[in-house]
């Protein structure tokens, strides 16, 4: 059977979403829950799998941007809410609507697509390809004593529901500040990353004030219990939102985390891996982190991203971009100190558009794909200019879950 695929209408979007939910295995939301769900999408921005009438796979997309190397903010839509059922899996749908997402974002004007996968092997073969790394950190409260010394900055407080939903989407531009990865977050992703769970059950929100009383940072996390044979060991909390406008408000919301009573042990997801967290305790072995994978970066508009972003001191290379799904990408590109622009010059390096998103933020040098045979060298001198150019001062970072 071949599917049709097209945008989802207003009136199918209950039934694509509840795809989507049981894709992961959750119940779909019922009458009390949709209206806020419903929130989560934006119009015209699902791409939805057909058989007949009926929805059978779905995949939305957030209209955002992104913060490149250089400080610029690029029109990127955030991928997310993608699933097929299970009957009908394995038959082409997911490519189907992933190439339709990539036409109707280009069409919006989307340089860029992200998304977090839940399954690392999917999406290269649609161009995304791994551009930020990501820390979680478990922290065991009880070893968790700060260095005297450690700055902080003011005081943390609890904030309601309609307090958090007001207050922190008002304070959040502020706070991304100009960190390489980090996102726009439209009302949508509010929708998805706080309104839905606090709706859902205990999500505690809390916001760092400044002396001032300006929120400057904020936290969202909730209660999960610990697997343990010791009846005493109970409660952990996963943070799944963490932020702060500089160190020390980070400082002061790592504390707060860490002080909370009856909690043994404290998990941050997404955290960047320069977060100095282990060198501000006491004890370095209180902390155990692992690195996961946190943005994938799709560039739907090459010619535009190249020249969106800044590039570091070194002599120009030639690179040439295979995309073969969105050809007019493909081409020679002329990169240098002074920005980038297409050429007809003969190529220093061949790398497909997979590659290219995971070169773009800066998180893996070129020398490194080429050393695992992800990109061609046609001359070795351009390898260490193009480790140059495409790096950045700081680890780009998302920080952003959807
Ligand atoms: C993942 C999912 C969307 C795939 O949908 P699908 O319609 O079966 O995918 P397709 O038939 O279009 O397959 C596309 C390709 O991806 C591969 N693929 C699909 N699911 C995969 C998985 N879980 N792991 C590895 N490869 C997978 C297929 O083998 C196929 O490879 P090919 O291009 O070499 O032939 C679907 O299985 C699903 O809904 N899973 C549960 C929800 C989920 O994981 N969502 C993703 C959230 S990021």
């Amino acid at each position: 059977m071949s599917f049709e695929y097209r945008v989802v209408k207003d009136d199918e979007l209950r039934a694509a979403d509840a795809v989507f939910h049981e894709a992961l295995h959750n119940e779909p939301p019922n009458d009390e829950k949709w209206p806020t769900v419903s929130r989560c999408y934006e119009p015209g921005r699902t791409v939805g799998a057909f058989a007949g009438d009926t929805v059978v796979g779905s995949a939305m997309s957030l209209a955002s941007d992104l913060t490149v190397p250089g400080g610029a903010v690029v029109p990127m839509a955030a991928v997310s809410g993608v699933g097929v059922r299970a009957d009908h899996r394995r038959r082409g749908a997911l490519t189907g609507m992933m190439r339709r997402q990539l036409k109707e974002c280009a069409a919006a004007g989307d340089v860029l697509a992200t998304l977090h996968a839940s399954e690392p092997m999917i999406y290269g073969r649609y161009g995304y390809g791994l551009a930020t790394l990501t820390r979680i950190i478990r922290v065991r409260s009880a070893r968790a004593t700060m260095r005297p010394g450690v700055p902080t900055a003011g005081t943390v407080r609890f904030l309601t529901r309609d307090e958090a939903l007001t207050l922190l989407p008002q304070a959040y531009p502020r706070l991304r500040g100009e960190r390489v990865g980090m996102m726009g977050r439209p009302p949508a992703w509010w929708a998805i990353s706080y309104e839905s769970r606090m709706e859902r059950g205990y999500f505690r929100v809390a916001a760092h004030h400044d002396h001032d009383g300006r929120i400057d940072g904020m936290v969202g996390y909730r209660p999960v219990e610990i697997q343990s044979d010791d009846p005493r060991i109970g409660t952990g909390i996963a943070v799944l939102d963490f932020v702060g406008e500089n160190q020390a408000v980070e400082n002061d919301l790592w504390g707060f985390l860490l002080g909370i009573d009856l909690v043994e042990e404290v998990t941050v997801y997404a955290r960047p891996s320069d977060d100095p967290i282990g060198a501000a305790l006491t004890d370095f072995h209180a902390i155990r982190s692992d690195q996961d994978d946190d943005l994938w970066l799709r560039v739907i508009d090459v010619p535009a991203a190249l020249a969106a972003r800044t590039y570091g001191h070194a002599d120009a290379v030639v690179v040439e971009v295979v995309d073969p799904l969105l050809a007019g990408n493909s081409g020679n590109y002329l990169i240098g100190r002074a920005g980038a622009e297409p050429t007809t010059a003969k190529p220093d390096l061949t790398v497909g558009v997979e590659e290219l998103g995971m070169l773009y933020l800066g998180t893996w040098r070129p020398s490194s794909l080429a050393g695992i045979g992800r990109i061609t060298v046609h001359d070795q001198d351009a390898l260490p200019r193009a480790d140059r150019l495409f790096a950045t001062d700081r680890p780009a970072w998302c920080g952003s879950l959807f």
